[in-house]
């Protein structure tokens, strides 16, 4: 137990964290591009925060949040998602006085207990963004298109664009009476959460994962046909502006997200199985919502790092591979410790990546060593070549070997 991780988390270490950091490096240099600013919140908030934010009778407020009391009896939450603190970090901090639009991303752990599976963890990490007042469909388009880049620098391929309307709270009032009323018509065959959840907001009826609700829901009004003028024109503009960017999209009308405060656009990039990788939409009422004095609209997205590093793997993705190191400074003798050490620091200061011997070994299991870590140089450095300024430098994959005074090995490294 005691060396064991609790269940739906990773330890990030080799291969995967290299995989990681490419990811985030990548999504980073983007965010650069598009003048989008970093921002790191706190990992817990007050649990308020996400009930009101996410939504009371959401699953991921229902059922899975890490929620205690800490010592001074305050409930807190460990994060479920990102957007909530993003929200309330916004408003805390008065970032809407500054001048907008304000563009904020986070790469962010993410809690959630769900049931572990592939693609499902209790710890995951998202790269998100959120979009802070603008109303138009273009910072949308600027998200989509932002994703879609970043999709391509990673060679993410196979991956399609969903969208939908679910409208807004003046559209919602309709529709919600037409879908209560189908879905009375079915209450008996539904589930008991959905059967609890079906009068306070019978949207989330339509995320119920049990099969027998879902197959009942597949029949029931979509949101799509119950938009109002502004909203429908919103989500012309929204596919108009994709066309013209010629960005691919499907307009699925059964994606209502599992998160309350979406109106307007949701959107969801899926994979070739259905399998979503990433997911956001509009949130006009959110700010509203967590704080009266303000009305801003916003739209963000959230990417699952775990669930890219699992898409390039099933499709065969081979990210850029780690740098080697550039040479491997042996060290000959207890008095060239200090001296070789002194020439290893200089070389990293030059921008190289330098190895060397810490375990006193002898130089023949230094070569195996430097052989075995892949070093695409080696030198030795022992008394002789402390007292004649010169070494040589051996290029490991043609053995070449190149005399040189020690200034300037760097010189012979390419
Ligand atoms: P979400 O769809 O709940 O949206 O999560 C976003 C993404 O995080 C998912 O598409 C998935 O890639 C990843 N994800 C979610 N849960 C897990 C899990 N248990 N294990 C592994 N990966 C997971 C949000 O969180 C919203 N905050 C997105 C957003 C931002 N909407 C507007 N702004």
């Amino acid at each position: 137990m005691i060396t064991q991780r609790p269940r739906g988390t990773q330890d990030w270490y080799g291969s995967n964290m290299h995989k990681r950091t490419v990811i985030e490096e990548a999504a980073r240099k983007l965010c650069k591009l598009y003048n989008i600013k970093e921002i790191i919140t706190p990992a817990f908030e007050h649990t308020i925060l996400f009930e009101r934010g996410v939504g009371e009778t959401t699953d991921v407020v229902q059922k899975e949040m890490y929620t205690f009391l800490d010592k001074g009896e305050r409930s807190i939450t460990l994060k479920p998602e990102g957007t909530a603190g993003a929200v309330r970090a916004y408003l805390e901090n008065s970032l809407y006085a500054e001048s907008q639009p304000t563009k904020l991303f986070y790469i962010t752990q993410a809690f959630r207990y769900e049931n572990p599976q592939s693609g499902r963890l209790r710890q995951h990490h998202q790269f998100g963004v959120e979009f802070f007042g603008s109303a138009s469909p273009l910072a949308e388009v600027e998200l989509i298109t932002l994703l879609k880049e970043f999709m391509k620098e990673l060679g993410l391929t196979g991956v399609n664009l969903h969208i939908n309307s679910i409208g807004c709270k003046n559209c919602r009032k309709t529709y919600n009476e037409e879908l209560l009323k189908f879905i009375r018509e079915h209450e008996e065959s539904l589930c008991g959460t959905c059967k609890e959840r079906m009068t306070k907001n019978p949207l989330r009826v339509l995320d119920c994962k049990v099969p027998g609700c879902k197959e009942i829901m597949k029949d029931a009004p979509r949101t799509i046909d119950y938009l109002d003028d502004e909203c429908k024109e919103h989500f012309e503009e929204l596919q108009n502006l994709l066309n013209s960017m010629e960005i691919d999209f499907e307009v699925d009308s059964g994606i209502v997200r599992g998160l309350d405060y979406y109106t307007k656009t949701v959107f969801e990039f899926v994979n070739k199985d259905g399998f979503t990788l990433c997911g956001g939409g509009r949130y006009d009422s959110l700010i509203n919502e967590v704080d009266k004095k303000h009305d801003i609209p916003a739209v963000g997205f959230g990417f699952g790092i775990e669930r890219i590093i699992n898409e390039l793997e099933a499709t065969g993705v081979n990210l850029p591979a780690e740098a080697a190191v550039d040479l491997y400074v042996g060290i000959l003798g207890k008095e060239a410790k200090a001296p070789a050490y002194k020439i290893v620091k200089s070389l990293r200061e030059a921008g190289l990546i330098v190895e060397t011997d810490y375990l006193d070994r002898s130089v023949k299991a230094q070569m195996k060593y430097a052989n075995k870590i892949g070093a695409r140089y080696t030198v030795i450095i022992g008394a002789d070549e402390l007292t004649e300024k010169k070494v040589n430098v051996k290029n490991m994959d043609t053995g070449q070997q190149t005399e040189v005074s020690i200034d300037g090995i760097a010189k012979v490294i390419e």
